[in-house]
């Protein structure tokens, strides 16, 4: 925080704080405090402390309240974890804890937003019992929209708004996101992750905007900006203090997308310098868009754990980067340090984490901090400049004045005024990879008389052949990170699947009503009239993180079989790919006439539909090469790359058809 506004004197002026500080927290340990529990045996601070002032900066307000934090209450405001492990809500009061998440699928039950805002208030409440009143921290995975939550509106994956090109349209969704996830006590989104994914094999390669830096720092502000607000953290009242914006995290750091052989939790197999040199673009454009938290990330840099690397995140992130806000541990990521676990805690703590991802054992991992103080393993100091940073945080959002989730934005949960934003993201990421004969868009076609018109000439209804499973599953077009940390298959959330967008289309305004008929095996029925197009969808099971590592990029074989089903009709064929990245697949483009790759586009399936059928323009370009095999991966950005089937930025633009809008 400080960093990006200040200059020398204002670090200068921290440094003498934290001396004072430390000097004061000795004082406390001396008089017998770490043997008292969690303070509650001593006096609240008197009702005109200076961090109860409203009017004060964040920064002078958290300085003030960390001198009447006993080392408990410090270590306990480090901890974060999983509500799905708090074995007892009174563990919050008890334990002084700091931050909650919901992690993916974790979730309360019934899964509404008024249920949602009651377990975080309720949660809240704890936290407000224990003697300093410090509200929580509540994050979760909103990376596509509040994905956990039934009725939000999801947001076509990263890799589908790389494709858009259109960085405003990128913080509007980031700006409902955070409007959708606010109103229900959410503060905190562990989203825009700025990977920079260089090899596709990857399983979070959707996670990440393009294969190129530029374009992910543009894209990654953009986002940063929509979720937090123009003033970010640094000014509360045009940034995190509003209502509707939350804490945004650049993640993962560093080296997203750089591991050896597109591995998830690898190795990157290069110098730390090298690595900066790739990634670290997105990251000084997302720190100078105010993000207010970095998550540190599960790879290792030439073997050694970034978690536990003081060169990465106190030289990288805090010296180069000059971040000095709140970075965060990944899930359980300390736990892979390979040394003892006390010394893990020590090690993460002084490379540079402030918050812990625990995300399940608290009560052991706070004693390990606590051990790891007592024992001079991590120096006071370090703790009271990591609390700063949380704290100030918390001030930023103006969790000490309100803590309590915005519940009359529940309304706008959802809306058709966010799914007609969705929607758009979607029209603008679908990328139309072949068209023979100038198949798409289908409306445009459809102005000659059909093929089943007799000889009459008389103009009978085309007819659309919309075939495959995937046609009508909103969890297969949403992919990961939604509803549950892999995702599902089917219809569970509310949402328009391509299947139905079809029907609705044929079903509006217009002169000859086209006949969609929807056949998830690509079958026809003994009556069925013949298709004068055939629409075939196809894709990706759901996956996240490490499940989604792939080192063939094929599809399932269901999905092939379902191809060459379309393709036996006498009828030109359409191939819809819902995938998380370029697959190499070489049947699909022998076997089709035109392709559109849709990626991972949420809830709002019409937007596919709008460009098949022309009444949105197709726009769309590649935010990857597509490569002809996996064996030439991981293709070099820079040099003239062999083993392209198309080059990233490649798309087939084409005009909306006038009328097309049925
Ligand atoms: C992922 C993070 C995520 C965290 C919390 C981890 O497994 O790597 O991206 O924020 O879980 O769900
Ligand atoms: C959680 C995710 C988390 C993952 C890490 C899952 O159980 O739901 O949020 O990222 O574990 O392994």
């Amino acid at each position: 925080m400080a960093v990006r506004r200040t200059g020398i004197g204002a670090v200068a002026s921290r440094a003498l704080l934290l001396a004072a500080l430390a000097a004061f927290t000795l004082t406390a340990c001396a008089t017998g405090e770490g043997t008292t529990g969690t303070g509650e045996a001593l006096a609240p601070p008197p009702a005109d402390a200076p961090y109860r002032d409203a009017t004060l900066a964040p920064a002078a307000r958290a300085a003030d309240l960390l001198g009447y934090m006993t080392l408990d209450e410090k270590i306990g405001q480090m901890i974060q974890i999983d509500r799905q492990f708090l074995a007892n809500d009174a563990h919050i009061t008890e334990y002084a804890l700091g931050s909650l998440l919901s992690g993916g699928g974790s979730v309360p039950e019934p899964n509404t937003p008024e249920a949602w805002a009651d377990m975080i208030d309720g949660y809240q409440r704890r936290a407000l019992e224990t003697r300093l009143a410090i509200p929580l921290l509540y994050g979760v995975d909103a990376v596509h929209g509040h994905n956990n939550l039934v009725g939000a509106t999801i947001f076509p994956h990263n890799v589908g708004l790389g494709a858009t090109g259109n960085a405003a349209l990128v913080g509007e969704t980031a700006r409902i996101t955070a409007l959708e996830a606010a109103a229900v006590g959410v503060n905190w989104s562990f989203s825009p992750s700025i990977a920079v994914p260089q090899d596709i094999r990857w399983g979070r390669t959707y996670e990440g905007f393009s294969e190129d830096a530029e374009l992910v720092a543009e894209m990654g502000a953009a986002y940063v900006t929509g979720m937090q607000g123009p003033g970010g953290i640094a000014d509360p009242a045009a940034g995190v203090g509003q209502d509707d914006r939350i804490l945004a995290t650049l993640k993962h750091f560093i080296g997203d997308g750089g591991t050896a052989g597109g591995r998830d939790q690898g190795d990157v197999p290069y110098p730390l310098a090298e690595a900066m040199e790739r990634f670290a673009e997105p990251y000084r454009a997302g720190l100078a868009a105010g993000a207010g938290s970095v998550m540190a990330t599960f790879n290792s840099i030439e073997g050694e754990k970034v978690h536990g690397s003081a060169e990465v995140l106190d030289g990288a992130l805090r010296g180069e980067l000059g971040f000095d806000g709140l970075v965060v541990s990944d899930w359980a990521a300390i736990r892979q340090i390979p040394i003892p676990p006390m010394q893990q805690v020590a090690r993460a703590v002084n490379a540079g984490i402030d918050l812990i991802m625990v995300p399940d054992d608290y009560v052991g991992t706070r004693l390990e901090l606590k051990g790891a103080v007592n024992t001079g393993l991590i120096p006071v100091a370090r703790i009271d400049e990591a609390v700063l940073r949380i704290l100030e945080v918390k001030f930023a959002l103006g969790l000490f004045e309100d803590p309590f989730a915005p519940r009359h934005l529940i309304a706008e949960i959802g809306s058709a005024d966010h799914r007609a934003v969705a929607r758009q993201a979607v029209r603008e990421s679908v990328v139309v990879l072949k068209n023979e004969g100038a198949l798409l868009p289908l409306a445009g076609r459809f102005e000659a008389p059909a093929a089943s018109d007799g000889a009459s000439g008389a103009r009978s209804a085309p007819v659309i052949l919309v075939a495959g499973e995937r046609a009508d599953d909103i969890g297969a077009q949403s992919g990961g990170w939604t509803l549950t940390w892999q995702g599902f298959r089917g219809n569970r959330i509310p949402g328009t699947t391509i299947a139905a967008a079809f029907s609705a289309w044929a079903a509006g305004d217009g002169e000859v009503a086209p006949i969609v008929l929807f056949r998830p095996r690509g079958e026809l029925a003994p009556d069925d009239p013949t298709p004068d197009v055939v629409v075939a969808v196809i894709g990706e099971n759901p996956y996240a993180e490490g499940q989604g590592d792939s080192g063939r990029l094929a599809l399932p074989p269901t999905d092939m079989a379902l191809l060459r089903r379309a393709a036996s009709h006498d009828a030109p064929l359409v191939t819809v790919l819902l995938t998380g990245r370029p697959v190499v697949v070489p049947e699909v483009f022998e076997l089709s006439d035109a392709v559109a790759a849709a990626w991972l586009p949420g809830t709002e399936g019409a937007g596919v539909v709008d460009v098949l059928v022309g009444a949105a323009p197709a726009t769309g370009t590649l935010p990857f090469t597509w490569p002809v095999e996996p064996g030439v991966l991981p293709l070099q950005a820079t040099e003239p790359a062999t083993g392209v089937l198309f080059p990233r930025g490649f798309g087939i633009t084409y005009d909306a058809v006038e009328g097309a809008l049925r």
